[in-house]
């Protein structure tokens, strides 16, 4: 493609044309790679619109569409991803953060609102997103832990570049909770929970991407969060909080009779769709 000879806008028309084919958004997957390609942001790219891209752009934003066509996630390909007010560093290591898990992050928000130094927990952290928010938003002492060393690594990424002074932000990797010592005010999980149905129907192309154990949460899709389920009452302060996403029938497994916390609400989405749960330690 000879950047030259295109404006901004011709690539972005004829990029969105030939991403019809596998994306659900080829415009606006067209529109954020080549903002990337161009080193600006959307908003950047339409005051650029009747502008020509120049050589360099136009050949890295060919090579970004290549990826995009083999299926490659955008954000994989920008290595960036926006989330409640942030932006995080993403790559093959770590799940791409997902709108519907911000509801985690507006009930812890909302639950820390008068404390002054909340200690927060965030289980199967991943790129951090979830944890590193809650700092964002009410400002706490925050444990990252994933049972994925390569995660980890990402979550250091972000904490660093989100909160460069602070000193009040840990890492452990531990499987579930075994290397997790301390009572906390607030724990919070997404943890991985396809079943192995939801793995054969929805795991398409994109996912593939993806690290397989960020998804897979045993045959029910339960497994890993019921386990949780069972220990999370340990690490918790007397009158603290768990909360957890849940899958597609999460809210369907769970049982009323877990050691020391009981289940509290179940938030649901804009459309009514359970998405996460609340306990409270008993
Ligand atoms: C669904 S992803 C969530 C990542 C991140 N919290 C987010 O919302 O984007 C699940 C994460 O759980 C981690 N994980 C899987 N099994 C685990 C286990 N037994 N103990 C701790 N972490 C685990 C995976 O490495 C992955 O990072």
């Amino acid at each position: 493609m000879n950047g030259t000879a295109f404006k901004v806008s011709e690539l972005i028309g004829k990029a969105a044309e030939k991403l019809k084919n596998i994306s659900e958004t080829p415009r606006l997957d067209a529109e954020i790679l080549l903002a990337k390609a161009l080193g600006t942001n959307r908003f950047g790219l339409f005051t650029k619109y009747n502008e020509e891209a120049g050589d360099k752009a136009a050949e890295l934003f060919a090579s970004f569409l290549e990826r995009r066509m083999n299926f490659e996630p955008v954000a994989y390909i920008t290595n960036e991803k926006e989330f409640f007010e942030d932006t995080f560093f993403v790559d093959s290591r770590v799940l791409i953060p997902r709108p519907e898990s911000e509801f985690i992050v507006e009930k812890a928000a909302d639950l820390l609102k008068n404390t002054e130094k909340a200690d927060v927990l965030d289980i199967c952290c991943g790129s951090g997103c979830i944890g590193l928010s809650i700092k964002r938003a009410g400002g706490c002492r925050l444990t990252l832990s994933d049972i994925s060393e390569n995660a980890l690594e990402v979550a250091k990424i972000n904490a660093a570049r989100l909160f460069p002074a602070s000193t009040d932000i840990s890492f452990v990797q531990s499987d579930l909770f075994s290397n997790i010592s301390g009572k906390f005010d607030i724990i919070t999980a997404n943890p991985p929970y396809l079943s192995e149905k939801d793995m054969k129907n929805f795991v398409v192309k994109e996912l593939e991407f993806e690290p397989e154990n960020a998804f897979f949460g045993g045959k029910t899709g339960f497994e890993i969060t019921e386990k949780i389920l069972y220990s999370v009452h340990n690490f918790l302060k007397s009158g603290g909080y768990f909360i957890t996403e849940l899958g597609f029938e999460g809210s369907n497994f769970i049982n009323k009779n877990y050691d020391g916390i009981e289940l509290t609400e179940i938030i649901k989405d804009y459309s009514g769709i359970n998405r996460a749960a609340l306990f409270r330690k008993v």
